[in-house]
């Protein structure tokens, strides 16, 4: 009889035990993964984030969205104009984009 209790409370430990541990290496991966996004790019600010919204809506809309780190920075700033224009968005949506460019770039 004691043997039989035994072993049942060693099933229930393990039982009890093992989702947890599960959990807790889930939780690890998950902050390694953020803390490693963070040192790559900063958080965008509201106007950056705002940019990016306007890009990815009217910027695929005749070509493919272009990729931002193919062109300089030099180049954007005459690109961001000019593609504005065709895109009919005003002043400050354009300012927008050219902040979410600068954020992509690093800038
Ligand atoms: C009304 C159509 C239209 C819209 C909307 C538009 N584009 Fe363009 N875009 C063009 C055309 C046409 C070209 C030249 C052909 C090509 O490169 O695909 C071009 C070219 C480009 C190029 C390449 C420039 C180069 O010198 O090689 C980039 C980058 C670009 N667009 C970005 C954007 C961005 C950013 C937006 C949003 C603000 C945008 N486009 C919206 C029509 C448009």
């Amino acid at each position: 009889m004691k043997k039989v209790f035994f072993a049942l409370t060693t099933l229930a430990l393990i039982v009890a035990c093992t989702p947890k541990t599960a959990e807790v290496v889930e939780v690890v991966t998950v902050t390694t993964e953020e803390t490693t996004e963070a040192l790559v790019m900063r958080k965008p600010s509201v106007e950056e984030s705002e940019g990016m919204t306007l890009y990815n809506a009217h910027c695929g809309k005749c070509h493919e969205l272009k990729t931002i780190s193919d062109y300089s920075m030099e180049r954007w700033t005459k690109i961001v104009p000019n593609m504005a224009s065709q895109a009919k968005l005003d002043a400050t949506q354009e300012s927008k984009i050219m902040a979410y460019v600068k954020w992509q770039l690093g800038k």
